[in-house]
């Protein structure tokens, strides 16, 4: 094989396996989120100093949002403290999960998709001194949704990470 040939084969090879790491890292594509005034504020506000796809790679918790949003505007995005709280909300919602041996009640519902009867029980049990390790521990609760909480599980963590 000539070798000119030998390098664009060799350069395909390369690239094809960075892209595939690359999606393979990415919890959630830009694509996925739903349109409106949260994604519109994302792209004005995050996309000045890298890719979108960065931002929105790793899922957080609304607290590790609301850290990491700040310390970004106050590198010098201007941005209204309402437009901070509801990029905050959107990123929580559609990039975020949930601790469920840390998360509030309200934020296992709102950020975890957890109904009411399942945030309830989680509450009840750690009070009672449990700690949760993986969703089979979770499907021992009383009320808990066993059929769909796989499909939920991209949003449940139990640790932070
Ligand atoms: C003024 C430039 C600037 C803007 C605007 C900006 N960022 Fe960043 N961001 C950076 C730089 C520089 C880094 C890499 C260095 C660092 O982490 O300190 C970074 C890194 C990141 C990372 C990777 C951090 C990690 O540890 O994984 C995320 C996620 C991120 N930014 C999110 C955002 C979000 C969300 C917004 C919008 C609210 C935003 N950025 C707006 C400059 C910016």
């Amino acid at each position: 094989m000539p070798v000119n040939i030998l390098c664009v084969v060799l350069a395909l090879v390369t690239a094809t396996g960075v892209a595939s790491r690359a999606s393979s890292q990415q919890e959630v594509d830009p694509a996925a989120l739903p349109e409106g005034d949260g994604k519109a504020l994302l792209y004005r506000l995050c996309s000045g100093c890298h890719d979108i796809p960065q931002v929105v790679a790793k899922r957080r918790t609304v607290k590790q949002w609301r850290e990491l949003t700040i310390d970004m505007i106050a590198r010098g995005e201007p941005a209204e403290e309402a437009e901070v709280e509801a990029l905050i909300d959107f990123c929580a919602l559609h990039v975020g999960y949930v601790n469920v041996n840390k998360a509030s009640e309200a934020d296992l519902k709102k950020y975890g998709g957890f109904t009411a009867a399942e945030a309830t029980a989680i509450l009840a049990a750690r009070a009672a001194g449990k700690t949760f390790d993986s969703l089979d521990a979770l499907k021992t609760l009383p009320g808990i949704d066993v059929k769909t909480l796989a499909a939920r599980s991209a949003k449940i963590a139990f640790k932070d990470r």
